[in-house]
């Protein structure tokens, strides 16, 4: 499946469960001094997820173009000695404004990668956070995903945008390239080797956190995720090289 092929499933995918597709924002992020450069698809929706600004839809879904090569999520030291990380890539996302929440989340994510990408099951390892009792449940009652192939991670599983703003618990789904390749299980602290690629996340956003670091309730339980399009598009290119697959390849030969 060509990238642009699986850019459309994705977007295709949540257009036909309610979400309404909305183009990528620019790289410089306007009214929000907090980021040089958008770093995820949620940037966009910074004021939605808090309140402060109102949309007519409450599911959105996009493919975001990011930059992260500073702030928070700055992956410019793995750049180059990895085969997954890239300063610019495009996060492909489903959004929920007080919508659905963890649950919808997860059976919506496993449908995706189950049966439009065809994913094979026994290669997928999911973490959640040590304190989301919930996801876990979800995950191992409703789904029946192998609690083998499950962790519970405290730090790695809070996702923040920045050092203010939305933030909360999230679940990210990993994709295993193999034996024969590098790197551990998902584990705390530890992102090594090119052999388990974290390929979606999915966040629970609950909270906004302040300049003190203060965490308060965010008006509405909400969803943001997010799907590297360069690491989906090597999965369904049977390769565990972002930069074998058709988005760089013909640059590069
Ligand atoms: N905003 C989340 C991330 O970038 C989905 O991982």
């Amino acid at each position: 499946m060509q990238s642009s092929e699986v850019r459309k499933t994705f977007l295709d995918f949540f257009v036909q469960k309610g979400h309404k597709e909305v183009v990528s924002s620019g790289l410089v992020p306007i009214n929000d001094p907090t980021l040089m450069f958008s770093n995820s698809g949620m940037n966009q929706f910074k004021d939605v997820f808090l309140g402060t600004e109102k949309v007519d839809f409450d599911k959105a879904t996009s493919s975001q173009k990011c930059v992260r090569a500073g702030g928070k999520h700055n992956d410019l030291d793995n750049v180059g000695f990895t085969l997954r990380h890239h300063t610019f890539f495009e996060m492909l996302g489903n959004f929920s404004f007080g919508d659905y929440f963890k649950e919808q989340a997860i059976e919506l994510a496993w449908e995706l990668l189950t049966e439009k990408f065809k994913l094979d099951k026994d290669k997928l390892w999911v973490t959640v956070h040590v304190d989301d009792k919930e996801s876990e449940d979800i995950w191992l009652n409703k789904i029946k995903f192998p609690a083998e192939r499950l962790s519970r991670l405290n730090e790695d599983n809070f996702w923040s945008m920045g050092d203010t703003g939305p933030c909360g618990p999230c679940s990210e789904i990993f994709y295993d390239h193999g034996e024969n390749l590098p790197g551990d299980a998902p584990q705390e602290g530890l992102d090594t080797g090119d052999r388990f690629v974290e390929i979606y996340n999915l966040v629970f956003m609950q909270y906004n956190r302040d300049h003190n670091g203060k965490l308060s309730n965010l008006p509405k339980q909400c969803v943001d995720t997010g799907m590297g399009l360069e690491r989906i598009t090597a999965v369904m290119q049977n390769t565990s090289d972002n930069y074998e697959t058709d988005i760089f390849k013909e640059i590069i030969n």
